[in-house]
């Protein structure tokens, strides 16, 4: 899809990967509605997109059917119809198996502000013919995230649904794109990092330990290539595809090297 002229929601687009998304979409030309929990950094982000450049931050927290249904009544009201949604927003969740309470934020966030976003702007992407969704998963999504169960779950189901919309609605003009990272240089990795929950410190050293850590902006290069070649997967590791294939190619092999590495990590 041609981004110029083009309008675009980030949410979770108040910092990191999400903010990069957004100045990357209106470095291209496009439209941006950022949206986030932090009302105040969404609207940082917009202004310093500069007043040349078409942006607006909007508070909305994604777990809300009210909000996701706010934020694209004000896209739509500020710039015309979406074209693009990149449903970024996400939390690492409770580490280990935590209790319903950790889960539902997980899943809600993670996973349902996906299905409610896609559900809202679907009957006008089919009928215009057009509509681009990018997902932002992990390669926890593909692969696994040590230490963190909701995480893993909550992205193998962004994924999944992902695919599912790809399959479904592709023939009738709907785009998506996948962005599976592993380590990229944000909040949400250095929190983890420094937390004191030696299950999700561990998980976190095995993400650092298993590939490079990728700033956010290259990142967004990676989203706004894919997104003008039409392709799904977005790995800014490639070597996330080699662990792929392999954990395809022999479950039982992938799963034993992977608690080799949980092991080796947590006693780091
Ligand atoms: N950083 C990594 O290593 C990494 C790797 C793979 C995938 N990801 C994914 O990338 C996405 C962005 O993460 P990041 O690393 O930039 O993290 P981050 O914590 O720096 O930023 C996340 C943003 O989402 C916002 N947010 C959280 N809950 C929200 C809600 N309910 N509604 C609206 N906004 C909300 C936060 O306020 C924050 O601004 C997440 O989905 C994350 O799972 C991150």
């Amino acid at each position: 899809m041609n981004v110029d002229g083009s309008v675009a929601i980030v949410t979770g687009g108040g910092r990191g990967i999400g903010a990069a998304i957004a100045q990357a979409l209106a470095a291209a030309g496009a439209h941006v509605v950022v949206a986030d929990l932090d009302g105040d950094a969404a609207a940082a982000v917009a202004a310093a997109i500069g007043d040349d450049r078409a942006a607006t931050g909007v508070r909305a927290n994604v777990a809300s059917v009210a909000d996701l249904e706010d934020l694209i009544a004000a896209a739509e009201h500020e710039y015309g119809p979406v074209d693009i949604f990149c449903a970024n927003a996400g939390i690492a969740g409770a580490s280990g198996l935590p209790d319903d309470d950790d889960w539902d934020a997980a899943i809600e966030i993670n996973l349902m502000a996906h299905i409610r976003a896609a559900r809202l702007l679907l009957p006008s992407w089919l009928e215009r013919g057009r509509g681009y969704f990018v997902t932002t998963a992990s390669a926890a999504g593909l692969l696994a995230e040590v230490g963190l169960a909701s995480y893993s779950v909550t992205k193998h189901g962004a994924v999944a649904f992902a695919e599912w919309l790809a399959i479904t609605y592709g023939d009738r003009g709907v785009r998506v794109s996948c962005l599976c990272p592993m380590a990229v240089n944000t909040r949400m990795l250095t929190d983890s990092v420094s937390a004191e929950d030696s299950v999700a410190a561990a998980g976190a050293r095995v993400t650092l330990a298993s590939g490079d850590v990728v700033e956010p902006d290259v990142v967004a290069d990676h989203v706004l290539a894919a997104i003008a070649a039409e392709t799904f997967l977005i790995l800014p590791h490639p070597e996330v595809l080699t662990y792929f294939r392999r954990k395809a190619d022999d479950y039982d092999r992938w799963l034993r090297g992977m608690r080799r590495l949980a092991a080796s990590t947590a006693t780091a």
